[in-house]
C-alpha cells in the first residue's frame, strides 16, 4: 500500500513521488492552503494539499486528527525560511496529489501532544492511543533494541534460548504466588513462576551448559514504580564458571549493549562489598553518582545527654550517622523541613543538622537545635570525621540500623537529585559478599537474602552451624546508577549442604521433600557447578530510556493495584466455570456476613 514510512522521507527523494500511510497527527488550514502532519511509526511528514488540485483538496478539508490515511505525492524542498529542523523530514514536504481516507477516528479521548494533563488511568485505559505518542514508541523501539542486542550477544556466546513452564510449582523469590487452579485436579493450583529458577538449574544438569531466556515472571508483591506483577527477566544460567567468570561475561554483554543500543561506553564495574555499601551508603544498590557519604559518629555518641543519639549509639542494632552537605548551609528551615519529612517516610523520627557557618570561631560559629546536648569532644569528633567546612551542613541520622540505612540512604539520593550533585552519567558497579541470611524478627527465623539456591562461601561453610549470620554468600548484584538491573549467585550444587541450608531456613525434611523433592533428587544424579543471574529488564530499559517508571517501558502494564485498565482484568467469572474448577468463593464481604 505504500512506498515508504513517512519517518524516512529526506532530501534524497525530492521529485520523487511516494505513497505513504499514516495516521493524520494534526491539520492546519493555513490561508487556503491544508497541511497535514503525516504520522507512521518511523516519524511525521508534512503533506500540502493546494486549492488548485480542487478534488484531493475537498477531501483534505474532511480529515480530522487520528483519521487514517494513505496519500500519493511529490516529494518538494521546502521553501525558503521554513525549513524545521526539529524533524527528521524537516528539510522536505510532499506536495498531496491523492487522498484515500481508509478509516475515521471518532474525536480521541485526548489529543496526542496532551498526554500530560490526563491521568495515567486514562492513558491506560485507551494504551492503544498513547502507545502513538512518539515518545512512548521511542521507548518500546529502544526496548526492542535493547533485546535483539542482549540476544545477538547470547546466541554468539554459546547460549541456548531455552523455555520453562510457566504452569508450575511454587519458586521461593520472597514473594506471594499468582495461582492458577487445575480443572483436571480438583483442589491443586499451578504457581505462575517467580522465576524460572528451578528448572534452569535443572537445565545445568541436563548439561545444557549455557542457558537463556526472556521470559516473564510473576510476583504478586507491593508494587512500586520499579515494579510489576508481571514482569520481563533476561535469564541466564551456566555451568563450570565461578562468580569472577559469570560477572567477567555479563558486564562484558551489558558493555556491548549500551555501546550498541546508546552509543555509551559504560566505565569500569567496580566491586564493592554489601556491608561496604551499607556502611558508605546505607543502601545495597548506592548511586555512586551522588558524592554524599553516611559517617558512623555512634561512638562520638555513646556519651551524650541525647538519648535519641546516645540511646541508639549504645544499642548493637543501633546507628548513629553523620552526613556532611557542601554549601548546605544556604538549605532554608523550610527546605531543611521538608527533607524531615521526607525520612519520616522511612520511619526515621527527625533530621538532626548542624549548620557550619563558621567555624574559626568554634561552637559559636555552630547553628543546630542539637548543639546544645553536645559536649566539645563531640562537636571536635563530627568536625573532624566529617571534614566539614564553613559553608556545610552535617544531617544526622540516629535509629535502629535499618532505619538509619534506609532514611538516610534514601536522603543521600533526593539531595543529590534536587541540588544537582550528581556525577557523571552512567555509574555500574557489582556488590558482592551478601550475608546468606537475615533475621526475620517478626517470624523468629532466618531468611535467605537472595533465594534457598544460593552457594555459601566455600570457606564459611563451617559457619552454617556455628553463626549462620556471618555467613557470606556466593551472590552478586549489577547495580546502575541505584537501580538494582540484576542479581544472582553460584548456586548450591551438592545435596548435603542444600538440606543444610533448608534446615536453617526452617523448612524441615518433610517440607523440603514436599515442595523441592525433584531438586533434592537431581542433585544427587551428577551435578555440575553452576550459577547464574536475572536482569529486570523493564527496569533496564527504563533506566536507559530516563523514564520515570516502569510502567512508561512495558507496551500493556498493570496499575499500582495490579489490573488492566485496558481489559479490565481482573474480572468475575461465571459459576459453570468455577464449578468446573471446584471453586467456591469466600468473597470478604460474605466473611463479614458470616461473622455478624
Ligand atoms: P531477583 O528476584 O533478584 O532474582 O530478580 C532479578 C531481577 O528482576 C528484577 N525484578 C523486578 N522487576 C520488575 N518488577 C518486579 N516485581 C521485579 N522483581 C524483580 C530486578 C531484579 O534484579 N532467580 C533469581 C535470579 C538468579 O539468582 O539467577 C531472581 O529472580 O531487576
Ligand atoms: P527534639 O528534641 O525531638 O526536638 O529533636 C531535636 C532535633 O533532633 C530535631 O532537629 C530533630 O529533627 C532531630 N531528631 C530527632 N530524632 C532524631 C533521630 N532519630 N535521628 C536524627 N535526628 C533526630
Amino acid at each position: 500500500m505504500r512506498s515508504h514510512y513517512c519517518g524516512q522521507i529526506n532530501a534524497s527523494h525530492i521529485d520523487q513521488e511516494v505513497e505513504l500511510c499514516g495516521w493524520v497527527h494534526r491539520r492546519r488550514d493555513h490561508g487556503g492552503v491544508i497541511f497535514i502532519d503525516l504520522r507512521d511509526r518511523e516519524g511525521l511528514v508534512q503533506v500540502v494539499y493546494d486549492p488548485d488540485l480542487p478534488d484531493v483538496f475537498s477531501k483534505a478539508e474532511q480529515v480530522r486528527n487520528e483519521f487514517v490515511v494513505r496519500i500519493r505525492g511529490k516529494v518538494r524542498a521546502r521553501p525558503q525560511g521554513t525549513v524545521n529542523t526539529d524533524l527528521a523530514t524537516g528539510e522536505i514536504e510532499i506536495l498531496g496529489l491523492h487522498l484515500e481516507v481508509l478509516n475515521r477516528s471518532e474525536t480521541p479521548p485526548f489529543q496526542l501532544d496532551e498526554h500530560e494533563n490526563v491521568s495515567e488511568e486514562v492513558r491506560l485505559r485507551y494504551r492503544y492511543i498513547d502507545l502513538r505518542r512518539p515518545e512512548m514508541l521511542a521507548r518500546i523501539k529502544l526496548r526492542a533494541a535493547v533485546t535483539r542486542s542482549l540476544r545477538n550477544y547470547l546466541d554468539n556466546h554459546g547460549y541456548l534460548d531455552i523455555e520453562t513452564p510457566m504452569l508450575t510449582k511454587a519458586t521461593p523469590e520472597g514473594a506471594r504466588d499468582y495461582l492458577v487452579p487445575s480443572r483436571t485436579h480438583p483442589g491443586k493450583f499451578f504457581a505462575l513462576p517467580q522465576s524460572p529458577q528451578l528448572f534452569k538449574q535443572l537445565l545445568m544438569m541436563s548439561g545444557m551448559d549455557r542457558y537463556y531466556q526472556i521470559v516473564r515472571c510473576f510476583r504478586d508483591e507491593d508494587l512500586r514504580a520499579d515494579r510489576q506483577p508481571e514482569f520481563t527477566q533476561l535469564d541466564l544460567e551456566m555451568s563450570f564458571m565461578d562468580e569472577n567468570e559469570v560477572m567477567a561475561i555479563m558486564e562484558d554483554m551489558i558493555r556491548a549493549m549500551f555501546r550498541e543500543v546508546q552509543g555509551v561506553d559504560l566505565p569500569e564495574f567496580p566491586r564493592m562489598t554489601y556491608a561496604e555499601a551499607v556502611r558508605r551508603f546505607g543502601s545495597d544498590r548506592p548511586d555512586l553518582r551522588c558524592p554524599l557519604e553516611l559517617i558512623d559518629v555512634a561512638d562520638l555518641m555513646a556519651n551524650v545527654e541525647f538519648k535519641v543519639f546516645s540511646g541508639p549509639a549504645k544499642d548493637p542494632k543501633g546507628r548513629v550517622v553523620a552526613m556532611r552537605l557542601p554549601k548546605g548551609s544556604e538549605l532554608s528551615r523550610k527546605e531543611i523541613d521538608e527533607y524531615t519529612k521526607f525520612v519520616s517516610i522511612y520511619g526515621a523520627k527527625g533530621l538532626a543538622y548542624i549548620k557550619v557557618n563558621d567555624w574559626s570561631q568554634g561552637r559559636e560559629g555552630l547553628q543546630s537545635p542539637i548543639l546544645k546536648f553536645l559536649p566539645d569532644e563531640a562537636v571536635d569528633g563530627i568536625m573532624q570525621r566529617t571534614a566539614a567546612e564553613n559553608g556545610d551542613l552535617i544531617f544526622f541520622g540516629a535509629d535502629r540500623a535499618t532505619v538509619v540505612n534506609e532514611a538516610l540512604g534514601a536522603l543521600r539520593v533526593k539531595l543529590g537529585e534536587d541540588l544537582n550533585l550528581m556525577q557523571g552519567e552512567w555509574k555500574p558497579l557489582w556488590v558482592v559478599d551478601f550475608p546468606m541470611f537475615e533475621w526475620d524478627e517478626g517470624a523468629n527465623r532466618w531468611n535467605a537474602l537472595h533465594h534457598p539456591f544460593t552457594a555459601p562461601k566455600a570457606d564459611q561453610i563451617g559457619l552454617l552451624d556455628s553463626d549462620p549470620g556471618a555467613c557470606l554468600s556466593r551472590a552478586y548484584d549489577m547495580v546502575i546508577n541505584g537501580s538494582e538491573v540484576g542479581g544472582g549467585s553460584i548456586r548450591i550444587h551438592t545435596q548435603d549442604v542444600q538440606q543444610q541450608v533448608f534446615k536453617l531456613l526452617g523448612i524441615g525434611p518433610e517440607e523440603a521433600e514436599e515442595k523441592f523433592g525433584f531438586l533434592l533428587a537431581a542433585l544427587k544424579f551428577g551435578c555440575p557447578p553452576h550459577g547464574g543471574l536475572a536482569f529486570g529488564l523493564d527496569r533496564l530499559v527504563m533506566l536507559m530510556a530516563g523514564a520515570s517508571s516502569i510502567r512508561d517501558v512495558m507496551a500493556f502494564p498493570k496499575t499500582q493495584t495490579a489490573a488492566c485498565m485496558l481489559t479490565s482484568a481482573p474480572s468475575e467469572v461465571g459459576q459453570a466455570q468455577l464449578r468446573e474448577l471446584s471453586i467456591r468463593l469466600r468473597l470478604p464481604q460474605s466473611e463479614e456476613k458470616k461473622e455478624a
